[in-house]
C-alpha cells in the first residue's frame, strides 16, 4: 500500500523529518531561502495528505481546489493570513498553526526591536563602523528612555502578554487594548484595558500584535497616528497589513510620531528602495519575531506532529 505523503514548502533539517520517514513518504521544495514557485506547489499538492506550509505561499481557494487528498495544511507560524480558511473548512482540510511554542521568543524580539529603536541602537553600531566616532558628546546618538514609561499593547494574546511581563519588568505602565477584556492578565501584569483612542493618546511606546484581520487590515493608518504623541514610538511585530504604510511614511517624515520598529511590511520581502527604509527613525528587521533555533526547530516538530495526528486520525494539537 501507498504510503500518505507529506509535502514541505521549504526545506527544512533532514533530521526533524527523517523520524516519519518510514510512514510516509515525505517531499521537500530543496531551497531555505527562497519559496516554493507556485506551479511546482500545485504539481505537489495534487498528491499530497498533508502539507507544511510558510507564510509565503498563498493557500487559496484555487490551490485548494486541486489537492483532492489533502486532509491538513499546518502552517509555520501563528498568524495564518495566508490560507483560505473558509475554503479549507468547506473541503473538510485542517489548518493547524504554531501558537504558544512561539510567544517568549515573538516577545523577546520585539522588546529588542522596542529597545533598538528608543535607544538607536542600529545607529549607533553604524555610527562606530563608519568611523563617525570621534568624541563624547553630552548628548551624542541620545535616544529615549523606555523604564517607567507607558506601553500601549495591541492586541493582548499570548504574545501581548509576553510583551506586558517584560514591560513589567521595566517599571512601565502597561496599558492595553483588545476584543476583549483579559481580567486574568490585568491582575497578573498590572495591565489596564482602555479604548484603542486612549491607548494611542496616552501611550509612549504603540505595540501592534494584532492579527491580519478583515478588521484589523489598516488599523494603524492618518488618524490613528495623528491620535498619537508625537513623541510616541509605533513597534509592529504582527503583520504589515495592519498598517497603512504610506500614512507611516508621512508621520514619520513630519514627526506626527518620532519613530518606528518594524518587523512585518505589507508586501515581503520589502524593497530597499521603499521610503520607510529611507528614514533614519526607523528600525527595520526581516520578519524574524519567532526565528531563534529552539523555537523554530519546536515549531516544525509542531507541524509534523500536527501533519501525522490529522492523518493518523488522533486530530490536531494546534488546530485554527
Ligand atoms: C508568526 O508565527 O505568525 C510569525 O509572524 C512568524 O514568525
Amino acid at each position: 500500500m501507498n504510503k500518505p505523503s507529506i509535502y514541505i514548502t521549504r526545506k527544512i533539517p533532514g533530521e526533524l523529518v527523517n523520524i516519519y520517514e518510514n510512514q510516509y513518504d515525505i517531499r521537500m521544495w530543496e531551497k531555505e531561502e527562497e519559496p516554493v514557485p507556485r506551479e511546482i506547489l500545485v504539481k505537489e499538492i495534487q498528491h499530497a495528505d498533508g502539507i507544511i506550509s510558510m507564510l509565503s505561499e498563498k493557500i487559496d481557494e484555487e490551490l485548494l481546489s486541486k489537492a483532492p487528498h489533502l486532509k491538513v495544511v499546518a502552517n509555520l507560524a501563528v498568524g495564518f493570513d495566508n490560507i483560505n480558511v473558509d475554503a479549507a473548512k468547506k473541503r473538510g482540510i485542517i489548518i493547524t498553526n504554531t501558537p504558544d511554542v512561539l510567544s517568549e521568543t515573538t516577545a523577546d524580539l520585539g522588546f529588542a526591536l522596542l529597545m533598538a529603536t528608543a535607544r538607536r541602537v542600529i545607529e549607533a553600531n553604524n555610527y562606530i563602523k563608519t568611523d563617525q566616532w570621534k568624541n563624547w558628546a553630552p548628548f551624542l546618538l541620545a535616544g529615549t528612555d523606555i523604564h517607567h514609561k507607558t506601553i500601549g499593547i495591541v492586541g493582548m494574546g499570548r504574545i501581548g502578554e509576553a510583551i506586558a511581563k517584560r514591560a513589567k519588568g521595566f517599571d512601565m505602565e502597561i496599558l492595553y487594548h483588545n476584543r476583549s477584556r483579559k481580567e486574568e492578565a490585568e491582575k497578573k501584569l498590572g495591565a489596564s484595558y482602555v479604548s484603542f483612542d486612549e491607548l494611542l493618546r496616552l501611550s509612549d511606546y504603540v505595540v501592534s500584535v494584532v492579527p491580519l484581520t478583515d478588521e484589523t487590515k489598516r488599523l494603524f493608518n492618518k488618524d490613528t497616528f495623528r491620535k498619537m504623541k508625537p513623541s510616541s514610538i509605533f513597534i509592529n511585530i504582527s503583520r504589515g497589513g495592519v498598517v497603512d504604510e504610506e500614512a507611516l511614511v508621512d508621520a514619520l517624515k513630519n514627526k506626527v510620531i518620532e519613530a518606528a520598529g518594524l518587523d512585518v511590511f505589507k508586501n515581503e520581502p520589502i524593497n530597499s528602495e521603499h521610503p520607510l527604509l529611507k528614514l533614519n527613525n526607523v528600525v527595520c528587521l526581516p520578519h524574524i519575531g519567532s526565528s531563534s533555533i529552539e523555537t523554530r526547530t519546536r515549531m516544525i516538530q509542531l507541524c509534523l506532529e500536527n501533519v501525522d495526528g490529522v492523518i493518523q486520525g488522533r486530530g490536531a494539537k494546534t488546530p485554527v
